[in-house]
């Protein structure tokens, strides 16, 4: 296993870009604005119309994510990246987002190590925000997972990245400061969620958030199985069973002294889902690994409000079970006692994730918070539905709802609402216990939220379905293939606007 990633500084500077000193200077253009304004245009000056000449005849357009390296004859630069924005009234902070990480990784491949980023432009959004949205897209960008590779591979990242602003604002470093810390709690979700299951056991997972509530001073309390049986968790008991990496409960605080508003964020830890004894098929079975994604998003939320000090009293709950085939695995047609004292008829091993969600939504609604958020990777049918463009989004809290939908556009992380409906509960009524774990297969993802239902009392609760969005095949902006960390931003920006 080869080293970690450390965490790249972002540094700010002010003043003219000719006098910026870099192994790359990252300069983004809109597609209407080739021939080089304000700044730019001095900076084409003092290298002899390199840059506008570039424009002019190369081909380039300025289209979003389109980049090219050019070496201009300039002292103190060497080279220089042109990054493409789109049209310039339809910039957003996503996409400076996604324009910082594909140049960060365009510098790289040339050798860079020093890259320093002219401000992106964006229409009504000011230096702050965009130096932020900047800041986060680099650092989300600068992710990489070489920990599996016993030899490092031919590009290697950029150590130092540095913001160039056209005048000095009082509020940038902050902002920067921010961004760079919310990203880098995602980074920390995505390394968890990365980490292959024969290392990332539900013991490992207990570990690793130890260690966060340590590092954070954060409360914590780990249930091992002998007091999963105290606590009567039999939901977490009997997917867990099957395994010889036994399962825990993790319950991790963050209480500032003036919390305003508490909230509890409920995650899936099943850190590998085979099927249990309703084995699923051998091909995509690996992408299980992920099956862990919710809880690792809800360790990365809490570490977020911790590092931004946000006066919200979160916690941040995980079931964490590998669900396993064996002599001891639960079994269809078992009927399993929750901790709420509501039955279960298993119908299907694979449907697991409800089953360990009843446990810990049953614990989170007895520390009474004002709202219940839990993520989960629950069914391959919102997969089908939203692909990998959104998470879907049950509630019938609608200002939940709206607050989630909000932080959704803030972070960049889409929500997408899907109904909770009490004919989806029916389908799961059982002969033989209180309700089953599976009902009709059409609508999965709306059965899977209805069950969910029956565990969160009548307090303000809403669930996301993240199995579409967890994990990406495809390297883009400032995704990675491999976990998006997907849940730590798209929380912290709820949390971050006041949790309302
Ligand atoms: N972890 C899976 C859901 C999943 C599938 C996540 C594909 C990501 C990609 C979950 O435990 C599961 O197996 N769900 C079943 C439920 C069914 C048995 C009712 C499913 O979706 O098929
Ligand atoms: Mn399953
Ligand atoms: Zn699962």
């Amino acid at each position: 296993m080869t080293a970690r990633r450390s965490e790249m500084p972002i540094s700010i500077a002010v003043g003219p870009l000719e006098d910026a000193t870099a192994d790359t200077l990252v300069l983004g253009i809109a597609s209407d604005a080739l021939v080089p304004r304000g700044a730019i245009k001095t900076f084409d000056a003092a290298i002899d119309g390199a840059m506008s000449r570039y424009a002019e005849h190369s081909g380039f357009r300025g289209k979003a994510n389109e980049v090219a390296t050019l070496c201009p004859a300039h002292d103190k630069i060497r080279r220089l990246v042109l990054v493409g924005l789109g049209p310039s009234d339809a910039i957003d902070l996503e996409g400076i987002r996604a324009a910082a990480a594909t140049s960060l990784r365009q510098a790289a491949r040339g050798g860079s190590k020093r890259v320093a980023f002219a401000l992106f432009p964006a229409k009504r959004r000011g230096v702050e925000e965009r130096a932020r949205a900047m800041a986060e897209g680099i650092a989300l960008g600068a992710y990489r997972d070489d920990r599996w590779r016993s030899a490092p591979r031919r590009v290697s990242m950029p150590t130092r990245a540095m913001l160039i602003l056209p005048e000095s604002v009082r509020g940038a470093a902050a902002e920067v400061k921010r961004g760079r810390l919310v990203a880098e709690a995602a980074n920390f979700t995505r390394d968890l969620s990365n980490t292959p299951p024969n290392e990332l056991t539900p013991a490992a997972l207990a570990s690793h958030a130890r260690r966060l509530a340590t590092s954070r001073k954060l409360r914590c309390k780990i249930l091992a199985p002998a007091e999963l049986k105290k606590a009567k968790m039999g939901g977490i008991l009997a997917v867990g069973g099957g395994s010889a990496n036994d399962p825990r409960f993790i319950h991790l605080e963050y209480k500032p002294a003036k919390a305003k508003r508490s909230i509890a964020l409920v995650g899936k830890g099943i850190t590998f889902d085979t099927g249990g004894i309703s084995l699923k098929p051998t091909a995509g079975m690996w992408d299980m690994k992920y099956d862990k994604c919710g809880a690792t998003a809800v360790l990365g939320a809490i570490r977020a409000a911790a590092d931004l000090e946000l006066p919200i009293r979160v916690h941040a709950i995980v079931a964490a079970a590998e669900n396993m085939p064996s002599r001891d695995a639960y079994r269809p047609g078992d009927v399993v006692t929750t901790a709420s004292g509501k039955t279960i008829e298993i119908r299907s091993t694979d449907a697991e994730g409800r089953i360990v969600l009843a446990d810990a939504l049953d614990y989170a609604v007895a520390l009474e918070p004002d709202a219940i958020i839990d993520l989960a990777t629950l069914t391959g049918a919102c997969k089908v539905a939203l692909g990998g463009h959104a998470a879907g989004l049950f509630t019938s809290d609608d200002r939940l709802a709206k607050a989630l939908e909000s932080a959704a556009d803030d972070s960049g992380e889409r929500v997408w609402r899907l109904p909770l409906a009490d004919e989806f509960r029916r389908h799961m009524d059982s002969k033989v216990a209180d309700m089953k774990n599976s009902g009709l297969r059409w609508g999965g993802a709306c059965s899977a939220a209805a069950f969910l239902s029956e565990f969160v009392d009548d307090r303000p609760w809403a669930h996301l379905d993240i199995a579409g969005v967890a994990d990406t095949d495809r390297t883009s902006g400032y995704d990675r293939v491999g976990s998006t960390g997907f849940g730590a931003r798209l929380l912290a920006a709820y949390l971050e606007r006041g949790a309302k």
